[in-house]
């Protein structure tokens, strides 16, 4: 049987959520919903989730690992996609989550994480970060349980931008520090230790190494590997299963020690789509055509941060041979979201696509050029349910004193 996220549905390649399908016409239809009429319906650019996309990975996560470990917590990391109706789903799903700031404590807890299934985590927390998580649970120093985040010096090969793990790192201790910084937190409750290595890994053996080095490193009831499982963003990506992931991390985990992982893009990146409306058409002979969207580096800056590579496509004419870069309405010349992408003949009007957008995009959206960001939308079973509403020109000012 193929894992989940492995297959894609005839014309509709893996990269697009669950269940997505072309419909009547050819026209792209997300958890049974139609995505012109959802463009037509809520405007363009939209955020479009499968919600039984998001729960079937989150299953898949929880049955991985109960098949392979009795002690084991699934941790969504949610600043992949910090949306208080993702919270409520998936801890539903029975996840915990983590928090790197303030502000996304506040989001867990209004989305229904109980205190004691949220972990706050990152560098350079502040004495109010911390004193909320502490008031959250209801539990204060000395005493308040703590993982300690090591740098186990094991690089994997992804984007250095999003590597965490080297020792040349700003986040947790050096190995050879971690004695030390045990000891200058005796009066608190060590009960594990925390690493994570980086994003978007396709190879999973340094996971499996960094398992063994944190065992190595003395007994704690609970040892949290991180996130970083990598997602197909094209369909040639072909990403570990999230049984194999599960296999990599336990396989090295000492007996009766709690496992924990912190998934965020492989719970909700294929789960997303972007719906934008084609603005204008502009062929440069022997250059290039550029395919103008009504959205861009404000709702998806990934492209730009990290050379990120998507695909795109018309939502009612998959396919087609007209080799075309799509910008977006920014102004900066870099403001382009996919590069060389084949699509049939575009024209102003056209819904434009692009998948696996469903992490760190809504994650990192601005208002740059006075944009207003994205509402977004939950469909499931042929019902579409906006969950954000997109921002008003009066939102952009709402925080003028
Ligand atoms: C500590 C930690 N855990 C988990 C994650 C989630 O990574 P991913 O979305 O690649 O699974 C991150 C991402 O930056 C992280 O820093």
């Amino acid at each position: 049987m193929a894992s989940v996220g492995q297959q894609g549905v005839a014309g509709v390649s893996h990269v697009f959520p669950l269940g997505s399908r072309l419909g009547e016409a050819g026209r792209l239809e997300i958890g049974g919903c139609d995505a012109i009429e959802l463009a037509e319906r809520f405007g363009t650019p939209a955020y479009v989730y499968a919600e039984d996309d998001i729960r079937a990975r989150a299953r898949a996560y929880m049955e991985a690992f109960r098949a392979r470990a009795d002690h084991f917590e699934i941790v969504y990391a949610s600043k992949a996609f910090p949306c208080t109706a993702a919270y409520r789903l998936l801890v539903e799903e029975g996840l915990s989550c983590d928090v790197a700031s303030g502000g996304e404590l506040y989001l867990a807890l209004k989305g229904g994480f109980p205190p004691e299934r949220i972990y706050l985590h990152g560098n350079n927390k502040s004495e109010d970060e911390l004193s909320q998580a502490l008031e959250a649970g209801e539990r204060m120093a000395p005493g308040q349980r703590v993982l300690l985040r090591v740098t186990p010096g094991i690089s994997p090969s992804t984007h250095d931008y999003i590597s965490t793990g080297q020792v040349d790192s700003k986040f947790g201790f050096v190995v050879d520090d971690v004695p030390r910084a045990v000891d200058r937190i005796r009066n608190l409750d060590l009960v594990g230790l925390h690493a994570h290595l980086g994003s978007q890994i396709f190879d999973l053996s340094p996971l499996e190494k960094l398992a063994e080095v944190l065992s190595s490193m003395g007994e704690y009831p609970l040892l949290n590997l991180g996130g970083g499982l990598g997602i197909a963003y094209t369909a040639d990506d072909r990403p570990p299963s999230i049984e194999d992931y599960a296999e990599t991390l336990l396989r090295s985990a000492p007996e009766g020690v709690t496992v924990l992982c912190e998934p965020g893009r492989s719970l909700v990146g294929n789960a997303g789509v972007t719906l934008y409306r084609v603005g204008t058409v502009k062929r440069i002979p022997g250059v290039r055509t550029y395919v103008a969207v009504d959205g861009g580096m404000s709702d998806n800056i990934r492209p730009m941060l990290y050379g990120a590579r998507y695909e795109a496509e018309i939502a009612d004419r998959f396919g087609g041979e007209v080799l075309c870069t799509i910008a977006g309405k920014h102004c900066e010349s870099g403001d382009i979201l996919v590069r060389d992408v084949l699509l049939d003949d575009p024209r102003p009007g056209d819904v434009l696509v692009i998948p696996a957008t469903g992490a760190y995009g809504y994650a990192m959206a601005s208002n740059y050029n006075g944009i207003t960001r994205p509402p977004v939308i939950f469909c499931s079973g042929g019902e579409a349910r906006e969950v954000v509403r997109r921002e008003t020109y009066e939102d952009l000012t709402l925080r003028d004193v």
